[in-house]
């Protein structure tokens, strides 16, 4: 199949493009560069040894994207694009309603424009709120409405939403709706991974940059969390199991009996931080100076899925291990050159304020 991936240049979408080549499936790619760089397109060529159609586009710019729509053919969508970073979004919530939502749907009346009948959304754990018990089912967030705590989530479930309506309207329309967990680590290849902008908010990319030397010491958010070290516990999938759940959706476009999917892609198994400070450890041969602090607003104890309902249906299971993780996510850290002292600056700003 030929897939216009929107938001290709990302952490996520860079990925699920190598998978897709590898099964055969060819893509478009469009992303506006805002959170990522020119050289992942080179990179992932690199990997898959072709080159691949690439417009630097603002999926909410209709005009423009209706271009690569008029140029390009392909059969389905998959809708990476959008700004991700929860504590941002609190603190800009105009700025991510509009282009979450205005981007999502600008792409889908093109789709309807253009014919197009297929897509794959890339949705978040972040739609089941802080109430739902773990491990959570796909159908527990119905009773979970009206607890996302923050503007990046409520785009999520209103996207969800709006996938779920025309789908209720249009039969020959088929949405499948991924609802990842924690992703982390990169490519074996150290060519791709995760690159964000500036001193991370996450918990692997943060200990990725104080294992190479660029920040001093992890903060441990809080260790008197109901687990079992006290410290919060999340369902860690690596990227590639991830991107290879995407690829695994293709086939329900031939299925005939629905056409609304809803797939938790998670592993199922809790780790907790300092679980993940001591297998980074391990994996790397090296060691983690951390410092535990108070908790961070709006984290729960424990956050892990059931991904049952994705196992049997897609015959799809995250199979890497946590050990994996840590090791590609260093791999690659060590092999992308950003500037440390330049962040280890910034750290020194923040705490003096
Ligand atoms: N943590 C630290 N120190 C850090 C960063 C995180 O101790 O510097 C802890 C957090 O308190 C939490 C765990 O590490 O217990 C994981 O935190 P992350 O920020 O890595 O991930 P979250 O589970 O908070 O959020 C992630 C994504 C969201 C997504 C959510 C869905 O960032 O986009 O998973 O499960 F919505």
């Amino acid at each position: 199949m030929r897939i216009l991936v929107a938001g290709g240049a990302g952490y996520i979408g860079s990925h699920t493009i190598v998978e897709l080549y590898k099964k055969g499936h060819t893509v478009v790619c469009v992303d506006n560069l805002y959170n990522s760089k020119l050289k992942v397109i080179k990179n992932i060529e690199k990997i898959i040894g072709t080159n691949i159609p690439f417009y630097k586009v603002d999926c909410c710019n209709k005009k423009k994207l209706e271009t690569v729509f008029k140029k390009e053919s392909f059969e389905a969508v998959i809708m990476f694009q959008g700004y991700k970073a929860v504590g941002e979004s609190v603190k800009k919530p105009l700025e991510y309603y509009r282009n979450n939502i205005d981007s999502a749907l600008t792409i889908l009346e093109l789709m309807d424009k253009f014919n197009i009948h297929n897509v794959i959304f890339s949705s978040s754990a972040t739609v089941y709120g802080k109430n739902c018990k773990s491990p959570i089912k796909e159908s527990d967030n119905s009773q979970c409405l009206n607890e996302i705590t923050n503007p990046y989530g409520e785009t999520k479930a209103m996207i969800e939403r709006i996938l779920m309506d025309k789908a209720k309207s249009d039969k020959t329309f088929k949405a499948v709706i991924l609802r990842y967990f924690n992703p982390v680590g990169a490519h074996e290849s150290g060519l791709i991974g995760e690159d964000p902008n500036g001193i991370p908010n996450n918990l692997m990319p943060y200990i990725a940059k104080v294992a190479t030397g660029k920040l001093p010491y992890l903060n441990v958010y809080g260790n008197d969390y109901k687990t079992k070290d006290g410290t919060g516990v999340r369902d860690y999938i690596h990227v590639v199991d991830l991107a290879i759940g995407h690829v695994a959706t293709i086939k329900c476009f031939n299925n005939k009996k629905t056409n609304l999917w809803i797939y938790n892609l998670g592993t199922g198994k809790g780790t907790s931080v300092l679980d993940l400070v001591k297998e980074y450890e391990n994996a790397n041969k090296l060691s983690i100076k951390y410092k535990i602090v108070g908790r961070r607003e709006g984290d729960i104890d424990k956050l892990y899925c059931n991904p049952k309902r994705a196992n049997e249906e897609l015959n799809w299971q995250a199979s890497r291990t946590v050990n994996a993780m840590c090791e590609s996510s260093y791999k690659y850290e060590f092999n992308n050159k950003i500037s440390g002292g330049e962040l280890c600056q910034k750290t020194k700003k923040l705490k003096k304020k």
